[in-house]
């Protein structure tokens, strides 16, 4: 096991009725601004639930923070922001608008283009920040991440910050999300947790367990989702899945890969695609281009979460991949680029950007734009 520090200050506030505590996590003289989509919570109780606990309370609404977050929308909260000297933001939807909303806590302290903190890839000072979450997937309600895009250039890179101070997860307000919304979360959980487990073996068998637990359980629990969306129990298990998966605590003292998100990150900035679908794309080729050098960890994935246990290697692992891919396809994901209709010109464009930037991702850092080209070539 590497050295770490594992630092994780998110108060979690978990269940149903829990949105009517926002009055007593947040401080009774803040000046706070209220990010929102593109209006979900209007017609699934969550904005009457929130007014309604902060009845009384100093606060403005911004609306409008889009999926893939853009830098234009955002700048137009901070300057809402310093405007009216808000001193504490409540993100309420999914990863997007809390995303969103970690630039702009920071964007409200700098005198520069927000732009410019996004490039940099990280800030130090930032206001407070809560969360509501809307939809399971990112992680974002519990991690110090964030990720940005501009659509104008056709670019999205990840920042890190602060993590929220707090973040209320009431599993009933995920009862209004879209079949496709489900499955793009369940994809990126899963992808989030195969990240940090699908790298090296006998790193932590701890890690390992904790992984394969968040796996299995999102396993068991996508076809029941499918098959009754508005269960309390599953709807639970898959949020708290969700946190668990990408804030921190299965990464402590384990190699770390990332390479598919870099490249999903590629594929959203060019064409827009949803980020839980291009991860269903981009990973099974991933593992299918370093399945040598990822093969001890494969095998016991395949053994400890699908039951491969018999065959030679080259055979189980084969069919630990395809097993992969078929739980994508039955969440109703594309799994291939063909089917969303992405060819070469895209690939290449990929590779060059990630040749200018000498980006090598992975866990021994050597997935740079040659293996990216392999990848997305296997993604076909
Ligand atoms: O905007 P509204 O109207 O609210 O609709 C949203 C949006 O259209 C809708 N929705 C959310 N909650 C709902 C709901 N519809 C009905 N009922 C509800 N309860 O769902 C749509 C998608 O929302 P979005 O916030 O975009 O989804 P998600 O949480 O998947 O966030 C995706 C963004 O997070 C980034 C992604 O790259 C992408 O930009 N990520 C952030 C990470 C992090 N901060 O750590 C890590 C991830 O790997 C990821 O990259
Ligand atoms: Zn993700």
């Amino acid at each position: 096991m590497d050295n770490f520090i594992f630092y994780n200050p998110t108060r979690l506030i978990f269940g149903k009725d829990m949105i009517a505590r926002l009055s007593q996590e947040i401080p009774a003289d803040k000046r706070i601004m209220i990010t929102f989509g593109g209006g979900s919570v209007k017609t699934n109780g969550v904005y009457e639930q929130v007014t309604q606990a902060l009845e009384g309370r100093d606060y403005t609404e911004f609306w409008g923070i889009e999926s893939n977050p853009d830098i234009s929308t955002l700048k137009k909260a901070i300057e809402l922001g310093k405007e009216k000297n808000i001193d504490f933001l409540l993100a309420v939807g999914g990863g997007s608008v809390i995303d969103g909303t970690k630039l702009i806590a920071a964007g409200i302290l700098y005198d520069g283009d927000a732009w410019e903190l996004v490039k940099k890839g990280n800030a130090q000072y930032t206001i407070p920040l809560g969360t509501v979450l809307t939809i399971p997937a990112t992680g974002s309600e519990m991690n110090n991440g964030a990720v940005i895009s501009c659509r104008e250039t056709h670019e999205k890179y990840p920042f890190f910050s602060h993590h929220p101070v707090f973040s209320i997860l009431d599993p009933t307000v995920t009862f209004s999300l879209p079949d496709y919304q489900i499955a793009c979360g369940l994809a990126d959980t899963f992808v989030h947790v195969m990240e940090q487990y699908l790298t090296k073996t006998n790193e932590s068998s701890l890690m390992d367990r904790w992984s394969e637990s968040i796996l299995r359980t999102l396993v068991q629990i996508a076809p029941q989702i499918k098959e009754n969306k508005q269960d309390y129990h599953l709807m639970s298990e898959f949020m708290i899945s969700a946190t668990m998966a990408l804030n921190g605590f299965i990464a402590m003292g384990v190699s770390e890969d990332w390479a598919t998100h870099m490249i999903g990150h590629e594929l959203t900035a060019l064409h827009g695609m949803t980020h839980g679908q291009t991860l269903a794309i981009v990973f099974p080729g991933t593992l299918r281009t370093l399945a040598d050098k990822k093969r001890d960890k494969i095998l016991q994935y395949g053994e400890r979460i699908w039951g491969v246990t018999s065959g030679v290697p080259s055979v189980r692992i084969s069919l630990t991949i395809e097993k992969t891919e078929d739980f994508f396809k039955k969440l109703g994901l594309k799994t291939r680029l063909d089917e969303a209709g992405i060819g070469d010109d895209t690939i290449e464009e990929i590779v060059r950007r990630f040749n200018e930037r000498n980006a090598a991702y992975g866990e021994d850092g050597d997935v740079t734009g040659e293996v990216v080209r392999q990848i997305l070539q296997n993604c076909k």
